[in-house]
């Protein structure tokens, strides 16, 4: 038979209680039957979809405050009271106070199963709205994130929220600068853990040397150097979201340690010895296919792979180029309180027909630089007629020799160098601004930071993180 709703059954007289049971339960109903109050409270949580039933008179917590305690732990829950003959003064009160209804015992069974389908289709009603304005928030809080309105962006939102509600592993897929990061952040906004931790993890940007104790953690003393004890990332995700970047850079003993912890869901500190349990959400965000990735082990691809979200390039949704770029445009604007600078029908196709090989990061970077600069030609920005080596020649000074007196490498890499620090000097030490600057996704530029000797804090003007 078709399930009706589920009742929380709450008498102690073992007789009534029994044949209520049986007759609610032959009428379709899932019934959850208690002796006392303290039974029926273990129920009780925010997530329960059903209706109480209790007797008022019962040894110990009675009806009435079970009620009371009910409502408070699950926020309209329709109550009927199964009052004593002559209490009418006592469930009036009790109506005012928010009891759905009130019977009369002895009652008749049809009299009882009658409020019971009423209270249930309350109930449901109730859960119905609920969930219709969970989504209507979801649905208007991921507009706002991720701008788009091709059909392959609708898509991928529509993706997101289902599997944000799904608690498995995801690997997202896409090319540099398509949103990797922006799509996990809104799978952890969007989901039951949003308020933990979302931990982002670049394995190429850490030092290999450092990875470990950064991801587990270190007891104080486990090695030269470790002072203190050291929780560690996967520990700080504990019940959040944990964002593996450039997955497919993760060092072979790495991806071991790795394995275990999802097998097991537990972690141990460096120099530590008792397992610590983690419970954490694993989204990857990858450039490329895992399974033809050399060096990347197969269990792990299939313990992450339990669903994927692939993010299309921005050449391939053409209808979402230049509403990324007006949004960007206006928004600069207001940042800088000026009017947003319009773009023309011949801008838009312009806008359209380049490739953006890096994606959103590079289209907002130039559509930033197109709303500061209102004298700038849009196609200027796109097709630089000056190489970028024209354009620093003038602060070039000392850092890149005036002839080809050394190798070409030797040049090339001085200039790059050069031009790095530029950006950093610029952007007050922020990485974020620099890959955005220059393009660069962070493994690269960290690679080629450390191949020059350059350091982010050289170039940090206060106290904060960039
Ligand atoms: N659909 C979108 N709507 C609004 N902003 C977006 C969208 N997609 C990407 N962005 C923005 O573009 C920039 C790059 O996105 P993100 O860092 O998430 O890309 P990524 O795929 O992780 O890049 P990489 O592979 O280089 O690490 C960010 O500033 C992000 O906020
Ligand atoms: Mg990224």
């Amino acid at each position: 038979m078709l399930e009706q709703g589920t009742v929380l059954l709450v008498d102690d007289e073992v007789m009534v209680r029994k044949a209520t049971e049986q007759w609610l339960r032959l009428s379709g109903y899932e019934v959850i039957s208690c002796s006392d109050a303290q039974g029926a409270l273990a129920h009780l949580n925010p997530g329960f979809a059903g209706i109480l039933v209790t007797d008022v008179r019962m040894p110990g917590m009675d009806g009435m405050a079970l009620m009371h305690e009910a409502l408070a732990r699950v926020p309209g829950i329709p109550v009927v009271l199964v009052t004593g003959h002559g209490d009418i003064d006592m469930a009036t009160g009790a109506m005012r106070d928010g009891a759905y209804d009130f019977i009369e015992k002895p009652f008749a069974p049809e009299r009882l199963e009658a409020t019971v389908q009423r209270a249930c289709d309350k109930r449901r009603l109730m859960l119905e709205n609920d969930r219709l304005q969970h989504d209507l928030a979801s649905q208007s809080g991921i507009d706002a994130r991720l701008i788009g309105l091709s059909p392959a962006i609708v898509r991928l939102k529509q993706e997101i929220l289902l599997l944000a509600s799904i608690d498995t592993n995801v690997i997202i897929y896409g090319e540099t600068g398509t949103g990797k990061e922006l799509v996990a952040q809104c799978l952890h906004e969007f989901s039951n853990r949003r308020s933990r931790n979302f931990v982002p993890v670049n394995c190429g940007a850490i030092p290999e040397s450092l990875i470990e104790s950064e991801l587990f953690g270190h007891e104080a003393g486990a090695f030269t150097g470790a002072l203190k004890k050291r929780i560690g990332k996967f520990e700080y995700a504990d019940g959040g979201t944990f964002f593996f970047d450039e997955i497919e850079s993760m060092p072979p003993h790495l991806q071991i340690k790795l394995l275990r912890t999802l097998q097991e869901g537990v972690i141990e500190r460096l120099g530590g010895n008792s397992p610590i349990g983690v419970n954490l959400r694993l989204v990857a965000a990858a450039k490329a296919d895992l399974r033809v990735e050399e060096g990347f082990r197969e269990d792990l691809y299939y313990r992450l792979n339990q669903s994927q979200l692939h993010i299309p390039a921005l050449r391939d949704r053409a209808d979402d180029i230049p509403l990324l770029f007006e949004y960007y445009v206006e928004r600069c604007a207001v940042q800088h309180g000026r009017e947003p600078r319009r773009i023309t029908d011949l801008e838009r196709r312009t806008l359209q027909r380049y490739s953006w090989p890096g994606n959103v990061r590079e289209l907002k970077n130039i559509a930033l630089r197109f709303a500061l600069d209102h004298r700038g030609q849009l196609a200027d920005l796109l097709f630089p007629a000056v190489t970028p080596m024209q354009a620093v020649r003038p602060v070039q000074t000392g850092a890149v020799p005036e002839t080809g007196s050394q190798p070409l490498a030797v040049q090339v890499g001085a200039f790059e160098a050069e031009i790095i620090r530029q950006s950093l000097g610029r952007h007050g030490g922020s990485i974020k601004a620099v890959m955005d600057e220059l393009d660069l996704p962070r493994r690269t530029l960290n690679q080629k930071m450390m191949r020059y000797g350059i350091n982010r804090s050289d170039f940090v003007q206060d106290a904060q993180e960039g």
